[in-house]
């Protein structure tokens, strides 16, 4: 099992002012892949709070895979993915890549999507849009190289 944390990024969502949907679908799916979901939270658009989150995620809690959701668009509180980049040491840009140029065909709007991935320690820390739809869209493009990502992160295999 991956210890697998789940962090939602949105300012209605930390007031109790919007449900969020989207959280609780990125554990569900992340459950697919044998993920134990250690840690859910919800934040604002809060630089300071997405990156303290993020690192005491990936330092303390020692997860495997941290999930977040929203904040990645081109509002002017999206910030997301600069809160990101401050956390991560090594960027992986194959997988935001994959969600945008896979999904944009039939969702045009997935460009406008600003997300992240990368490496922090042993842990992968990737974005997601804020959508379910999205959320959903997103997560079966990377679904198939998510076991193999962190079981080279964990030195499980021989590459
Ligand atoms: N990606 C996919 N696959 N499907 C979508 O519907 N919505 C887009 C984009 N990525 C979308 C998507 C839209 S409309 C926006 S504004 C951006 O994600 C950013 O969303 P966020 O600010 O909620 O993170």
């Amino acid at each position: 099992m991956w210890r697998v944390a789940i962090v939602t990024i949105s300012d209605k969502g930390s007031k109790g002012e919007r449900k969020d949907e989207s959280g609780p679908l990125l554990a569900q799916l992340a459950k697919e892949i044998r993920g134990d979901i250690v840690s859910t939270l919800i934040i604002p658009d809060d630089f300071n709070q997405i990156e303290e989150s993020l690192i005491s995620l990936a330092d303390h809690s020692k997860c495997d895979l941290i999930l977040t959701t929203g904040g990645t668009g081109l509002a002017e509180r999206d910030i997301t993915p600069e809160a990101t980049k401050t956390v991560i040491e090594r960027e992986v840009p194959g997988i935001p890549e994959a969600m945008r140029m896979v999904a944009f065909p039939r969702t045009n709007f997935s460009i406008l999507s600003r997300a992240v991935a990368g490496i922090r320690g042993k842990t992968l820390i990737i974005n997601f849009p804020g959508s379910t739809k999205a959320v959903k869209e997103c997560f079966s493009i990377i679904k198939p190289i998510l076991p193999h990502s962190l079981d080279l992160l964990r030195g499980k295999t021989k590459h």
